[in-house]
């Protein structure tokens, strides 16, 4: 018998070595305790703060993760459009006009068939295709076809994530937002049955400025040089969400926020 309800596990921005060292030390637990079936990371800060490598990849999967979702520091590593040709679980947003591998992932987990999509905004970031137009496009797609629709939102602008969102309220099954870094109080299930959170937060040391460690950050700022930054390793979460989705309807039916 398959699947009837999809308990999904979203990780926000997972911030180098000592996000990494969270995921290692909680994920595998979390998953069993909350009887995760699908688990889905941002790893576009993987390497360090910047991009993601082959070896990251593959701790992603030794941690029980299913989709790598990305954003606008997918490309920092040279690497990246091999890792994008070769691994289709990791994504980088749809909306990029031309770029290396794929914006969505479709999947069977336990007999149930899975669209896992990743977009990018454009308020203060880079003026990329239309979020909006590419979403309405790819849901007439193979991945119409799908039990569940969850997508991966990396935006800057809490205004363009919540229109995103209630725009396609009840044609997807949840929208989490990434990139801030900073896990937002509102999650909730919109009108039509699709799940919501402006931002999911970050994995690593969230005593720091975004992720990074803070010296190096107010350096930048007071200076206005190039200062390098390091992830920060002080008072060390695991943020995201775990949201239950019935997969007769493809709605949300329960979010809740983890930050442990
Ligand atoms: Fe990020
Ligand atoms: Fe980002």
């Amino acid at each position: 018998m398959s699947l009837k309800e999809l308990n999904v596990l979203m990780l926000g921005d997972i911030i180098g070595t000592p996000g990494m060292e969270e995921m290692f030390l909680k994920l595998p637990q979390l998953k069993k305790k909350e009887k995760i079936n699908l688990v889905i990371a941002n790893g576009e800060n993987s390497n360090e703060g910047f991009g993601i490598t082959e070896a990251n990849i593959k701790s992603y999967r030794q941690c029980g993760v299913d989709v790598i979702t990305s954003g606008n520091h997918i490309w920092s590593t040279k690497e990246i459009d091999k890792l994008l040709t070769d691994y289709n679980f990791l994504l980088r947003p749809a909306n990029y006009p031309e770029a290396s591998g794929k914006g969505y992932w479709i999947g069977e987990v336990e007999g149930v068939k899975i669209g896992v999509i990743n977009l990018m905004g454009r308020y203060f970031m880079t003026p990329i295709d239309c979020p909006f137009q590419v979403l309405g496009k790819l849901l007439k797609t193979e991945l119409k076809t799908c039990s569940a629709i969850i997508v991966d939102f990396h935006a800057e602008f809490p205004n363009e994530k919540m229109s995103l969102a209630f725009d396609f309220d009840g044609k997807i099954s949840l929208l989490a937002g990434t990139h801030t870094h900073v896990q937002t109080a509102d999650e909730k299930i919109l009108p039509k049955g699709t799940g919501y959170i402006t931002d999911l937060g970050m994995c690593g040391g969230i005593d720091s400025v975004i992720g990074m460690d803070k010296r190096g950050v107010i350096e930048k700022i007071l200076k206005q040089t190039t200062v390098p930054f390091e992830p920060s390793k002080q008072n060390s979460r695991l943020q995201g969400i775990i949201a239950t989705i019935d997969v007769q309807t493809k709605k949300a039916t329960s979010i809740k926020r983890v930050s442990i």
